[in-house]
């Protein structure tokens, strides 16, 4: 454009900003046109499966607890992140939460590899009196949760999401109510259970074995975030991208 046009442009309202959003426009469709031919932007990862019924129940009490509002669950790909709390989150591994518990607030730390990282025991402390462990923590404690029993409708639950498209089978939704139980009772038959929902953390988790609380699930969430990717074998060429 000659420079007697540019000015003149420059100067003319309308004009700069049909011209600058035509600019802007071609910027965009560039960027998100391709999105539209591809089925999915998140790469399937060998490991992550749905959650087992009684992990979702904790999920849902974690969510009504506001546990999100200090503690984050993505750890970026930083040196100082990954050194403290393992491997950087990959996008697959929150593709059953709904809605994704990534956060925005660390008064706490990043829970999103927790799982296995200390004892059941602990956590039920931790919960119930957290400067019981830990003595300068400012994290409220929860003992409601050791005294609640568990509420649930499993099945409706994992039909609901199934609607959603969460691959939970007919098997899965069957089981749902048995699974909810059995992955919380000491020496429960577990064989289909772990089958359905591979590493999940079964056994007693609030210390009380006749009773099924709130408490339970939310220990067996925490005890499985992490857990599901083998990072020993992950081909990081292969997915996350
Ligand atoms: C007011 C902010 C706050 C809230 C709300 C909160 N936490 Fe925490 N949390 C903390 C802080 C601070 C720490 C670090 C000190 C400690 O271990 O208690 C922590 C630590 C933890 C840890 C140990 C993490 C590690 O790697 O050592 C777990 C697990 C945890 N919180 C779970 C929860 C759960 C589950 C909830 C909801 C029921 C919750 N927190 C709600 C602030 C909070």
């Amino acid at each position: 454009m000659s420079k007697f046009l540019h000015a003149k442009a420059e100067k003319n309202l309308l004009v700069l900003f049909l011209a600058t959003f035509v600019t802007v426009s071609i910027g965009g469709i560039v960027e998100v046109l391709p999105l539209f031919t591809i089925e999915s932007t998140i790469e399937k990862v060998e490991g992550v499966r749905p959650y087992s019924p009684l992990e979702l129940a904790g999920r849902n009490i974690y969510v009504r607890e506001g546990c999100y509002l200090c503690h984050s669950q993505m750890i970026r790909p930083f040196r100082d992140e990954t050194e403290r709390y393992g491997h950087y989150s990959l996008a697959a591994e929150s593709i059953y939460d709904r809605p994704f518990q990534w956060g925005s607030k660390r008064t706490g730390p990043d829970l999103a590899r927790v799982g296995g990282k200390y004892s059941n025991d602990w956590h039920v402390r931790h919960l119930i009196d957290p400067r019981s462990v830990v003595p300068e923590s400012v994290m409220p404690g929860y003992p409601h949760l050791a005294t609640t029993p568990l509420k649930m409708d499993a099945a409706a639950h994992l039909d609901t999401l199934k609607t959603l498209g969460d691959p939970y089978s007919d098997e899965m939704i069957a089981n749902a109510q048995a699974d909810l139980a059995a992955q919380a009772t000491p020496d429960a038959d577990t064989d289909g259970l772990l089958k359905r929902y591979p590493k999940a953390a079964v056994g007693d988790f609030d210390g009380q074995g006749d009773r099924l609380t709130e408490l339970d699930a939310l220990i067996s969430y925490l005890q499985i975030l992490g857990r599901m990717v083998d990072f020993t074998k992950f081909d990081p060429g292969q997915a996350d991208r």
